[in-house]
């Protein structure tokens, strides 16, 4: 087994296979979310990836994909069904997005969650070279930390949680609340997206295991664990090469005559996931409509809704309801050869993405409740002309970043639908003012700012850090 001085241990590995033109397997790096966003880094140190390959059975040997060894864990069906589909997305996540969907609490789940995790832990604890640092990522993994710091104290452990972190009067439901902040505690720094999540959990270690806990240190098990917000980011300067390339800007010409060349398009691309905010953004831009505001010949919106755990009650549930919905506003307010909404259910590669984006007037990312939302940010450095209006819900974590922009409660859908009218009708001078602005600020923290500013927190020698290109 080689072994490596820096793991990555995610729930997913950062591949797809794909079937190449001689029949066999290609394992290619896939693109977006946590992947893109960790990418840069491990290009740049000798580094292995822990993860699961998205299938159910033996973890295949894979070969390094863009110099990183890919370590896959195996999962069985029932590992997917209670530690997956269960408690990482029946029960924690709706817990941890404000409860907007009810989280379901079964023992069964609990025990795979411990299992799975376990696993994890050993494949990490096998990759690692002695005193190497371990970084472990998001919801799935907790009690990795923990289990890990046990087999391998010699180890530099962080743990970056990419979703919200709740207040005490939600993570108190959670049967086994002890364990799973424990689990979190195994780390050396445990990271938020956000300084209230850091609170959240500062104050959750006080009341739940008893020990001093302030917002950036708690002492536990003889132990100091630094505590803090790092808002992840994107590679500002990946999505503006692609943005930039000719055939993707002559891709959104062809986009926007497909459409019908509107003077507007609002465009909004999400996971199928109900703490999106998709039924009322569907409502607003429906009444809008009703109301004689918008006309569905000058402003069209497309709603892209890629397929999301689609085995999940409750993902079903939402589909049917937006599809349902999407199919009134069109039968009620479009025209043959004009639909009011173009729907699509379907995943699209990075540069089809960018000429979405270029073609998007105002981009609408109204989440009810989003750890940081990076499509808000791929956007924004989509967005090379300055130009562009992004209406974003105080409730993503990138509103923090982002106060230039449109921002609204998507729980206020007269507030949605004011803004929403306001950013049609804004002066191109406002709109280039606040995209400068956000440009500016997402130059400077970009993907390779945040691993930086965690790795150094982690890492005080700087060693790691200093590796990382500015
Ligand atoms: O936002 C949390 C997250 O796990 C991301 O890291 C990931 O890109 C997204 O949700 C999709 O999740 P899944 O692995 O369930 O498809």
């Amino acid at each position: 087994m080689r072994q490596s001085s820096l793991v990555v241990v995610a729930n997913r590995l950062p591949v797809d296979d794909s079937v190449a033109p001689d029949g066999a397997c290609e394992w290619r790096r896939s693109p977006g979310g946590l992947v893109g966003a960790l990418h840069p880094i491990l290009q740049q140190t000798p580094a292995t990836w822990v993860g699961w390959t998205g299938d159910a059975g033996d973890a295949p040997t894979l070969p390094d994909v863009d110099g990183v060894r890919m370590h896959a864990v195996a999962l069985s069906a029932e590992d997917i069904r209670d530690h997956y589909e269960g408690f990482a997305n029946a029960t924690l996540w709706p817990l941890y997005h404000d409860s907007v969907e009810h989280p379901t609490y079964h023992r069964r789940w609990w025990e795979a969650y411990q299992r799975v995790n376990q696993r994890f832990a050993d494949a990490a604890a096998e990759t690692a070279e002695p005193g190497a640092l371990v970084w472990v990522q998001d919801y799935h993994l907790q009690l990795v930390p923990g289990m890990l710091r046990a087999l391998r104290p010699d180890l530099l452990i962080g743990f970056f949680l990419h979703v919200p972190f709740p207040p005490p009067e939600l993570f108190m439901q959670l049967p086994r609340r002890a364990e799973l902040l424990l689990g979190m505690l195994g780390a050396d720094l445990v990271g938020f997206q956000r300084v209230q999540a850091a609170h959240n959990f500062a104050q959750l270690a006080a009341k739940v295991l008893k020990v001093p806990a302030t917002d950036r240190r708690i002492a536990v098990e003889g132990r100091v664990v630094r505590v803090g917000a790092f808002p992840v980011s994107i590679d500002m300067a990946e999505m503006e090469a692609l943005s930039a390339r000719p055939d993707v800007a002559a891709r959104a010409v062809q986009l926007r005559a497909d459409l019908g060349d509107p003077q507007h398009v609002i465009l909004s691309v999400d996971r199928m996931d109900y703490t999106k905010g998709i039924e009322h953004r569907l409502q607003a831009f429906s009444e809008l409509i009703a109301e004689g505001h918008i006309k569905v010949h000058d402003t069209v919106m497309v709603q892209v809704a890629v397929p999301s755990r689609e085995r999940v009650a409750q993902y079903q549930i939402l589909r049917d309801r937006v599809e349902r919905e999407v199919g009134r506003i069109n039968g009620e307010f479009g025209r043959v050869g004009e639909p009011a909404i173009h729907y699509l259910n379907q995943s699209f590669d990075r540069s089809e993405l960018a000429a979405l984006y270029r073609v998007a007037d105002i981009m609408a990312v109204t989440p009810l409740r989003d750890g940081m939302n990076l499509v808000a940010k791929e956007y924004v450095a989509a967005r090379v002309d300055d130009t562009g209006a992004l209406l974003l819900s105080e409730f993503a974590g990138a509103a923090a970043e982002f106060q230039q922009a449109y921002l609204v409660n998507p729980h206020d859908l007269d507030g949605l639908k004011l803004t929403l009218l306001h950013a049609l009708d804004a002066s191109p001078a406002d709109i280039t003012d606040r995209m400068r602005s956000m440009r500016a600020h997402l130059r400077v923290h970009d993907i390779r700012a945040w691993a930086r500013s965690y790795l150094t927190a982690l890492d005080r020698s700087g060693a790691l850090a200093a590796r990382l290109t500015p």
